[in-house]
């Protein structure tokens, strides 16, 4: 039990989600109740790289539960091992791996808990190359992380999602107009395809289905033919046309992955309106999807994986991330998760039965 742990740190890696500190709270009292010491490590990587780190104590962790973001901070942009530093006019990537060690080892590490996604995932494979003793929690509101059939953060942004878009129907059956919803998921269509299905979305676009304009178009002239005279249309960010490009609304080349997905609802409104004359607006819901409460299903999964994680450490099995698969908490290594993307299978049962139902996917 708990044999020569005697420190370990924690940090969340990659874009806040809701759900986080819930995960901190279980690894830190669990550990503290074992006699271990946690270190709070700020900014994710960051505050290995910049030896930014903080006792926690039980104050740190109470009444966080409930609260969204991270109390510890993240960062998306600080792979120790491709670390972008400003040089001259531009940027250059170093590998600042040694630093880590350092600062690892300075501060009496015996091991630490990565919460992230793939980027964070993929960043610790690199430090157990050097090392280091790690465990990873999956998070993510795109729930597409590979391994796991769930991560915690994606429950409360279907939902926030869902509700957005029961708000969005009223303005659009009152003024008889298309609207169009874009949602995040990158490259996955989870986000889309849950909250669209769940708030009854006409058409649901998502990364997995090419979809087609023209055809998008004939589907709303076609409802309002039937006296449907509005459209709602959910829109992943990493849908596509078919046999055209992504949607790409920034290029940030000091992050280990720069692609910032968005503008597909602007172009959806844009040519639904052009092409049949139906009066059409666009909304990108954002950040909004990562903010906020969790839901009590996101508190319960994320207390499970910390508790786990916990477990992870305490049995000394580290370079293994907490994965739930058909309903079961269990683990998987880190290597077998990292660098992959779970996108949506075409035969999911919830593709069919969105289709079943008369979901439109523009294909
Ligand atoms: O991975 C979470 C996520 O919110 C994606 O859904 C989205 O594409 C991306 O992060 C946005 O990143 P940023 O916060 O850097 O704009």
């Amino acid at each position: 039990m708990g044999k020569n742990l005697k420190r370990v740190g924690i940090l969340t890696g990659g874009g806040d989600c809701p759900g986080l500190n819930a995960v901190i709270r279980a690894v830190t009292k669990a550990a503290m109740g074992g006699g271990i010491e946690v270190v709070g490590i700020e900014d994710g990587y960051l505050g290995l790289i910049q030896n930014r780190m903080r006792v926690l104590n039980n104050e740190d962790v109470s009444n966080i539960l409930t609260t969204g973001g991270t109390i510890l901070g993240a960062c998306n942009k600080s792979n120790p091992a491709a670390y972008s530093v400003p040089e001259g006019e531009g940027w250059v990537v170093r590998d600042v791996r040694d630093k880590v060690v350092e600062h690892y080892e300075s501060a009496g590490l015996d091991a630490f808990v990565v919460i992230g996604g793939d980027g964070t995932m993929s960043s610790a494979v690199k430090l157990i190359e050097r090392g280091l003793n790690i465990v990873g929690v999956p998070k993510t509101i795109d729930n597409d992380l590979w391994g796991t059939d769930i991560t915690f953060g994606h429950d409360t942004a279907v939902q926030t999602a869902a509700e957005a878009l029961d708000k969005v129907h009223t303005t659009a059956s009152s003024h008889h107009r298309v609207m169009v919803v874009e949602l995040m998921g990158r490259y996955a269509g989870w986000l889309a395809l849950n909250a669209g299905l769940a708030s009854g979305a006409d058409v649901i676009l998502i990364p997995e289905i090419a979809f087609d304009i023209e055809r998008i178009c004939s589907k709303c002239v076609e409802r309002s033919k039937h006296g449907k005279r509005f459209t709602i249309i959910v829109a992943g960010e990493g849908a596509k046309p078919a046999g055209g490009e992504l949607f790409v609304e920034r290029v940030d080349d000091t992050s280990p992955d720069p692609i910032r997905l968005g503008g597909i609802a602007h172009y959806v409104a844009r040519e639904v309106e052009t092409r049949t004359g139906l009066e059409s607006r666009s909304i990108v819901l954002g950040h909004i999807q990562r903010g906020g409460i969790p839901t009590p299903r996101d508190r319960l999964l994320a207390t499970q994986f910390g508790f786990h994680a916990f477990e992870l450490l305490q049995q000394r099995r580290f370079g293994r991330v907490v994965v739930e698969r058909e309903g079961k908490i269990g683990s998987t290594p880190i290597a077998d998760v990292a660098d992959k993307i779970r996108t949506v299978p075409l035969d999911h049962v919830l593709i069919r039965s969105a289709r079943a139902v008369g979901t439109y996917f523009g294909d």
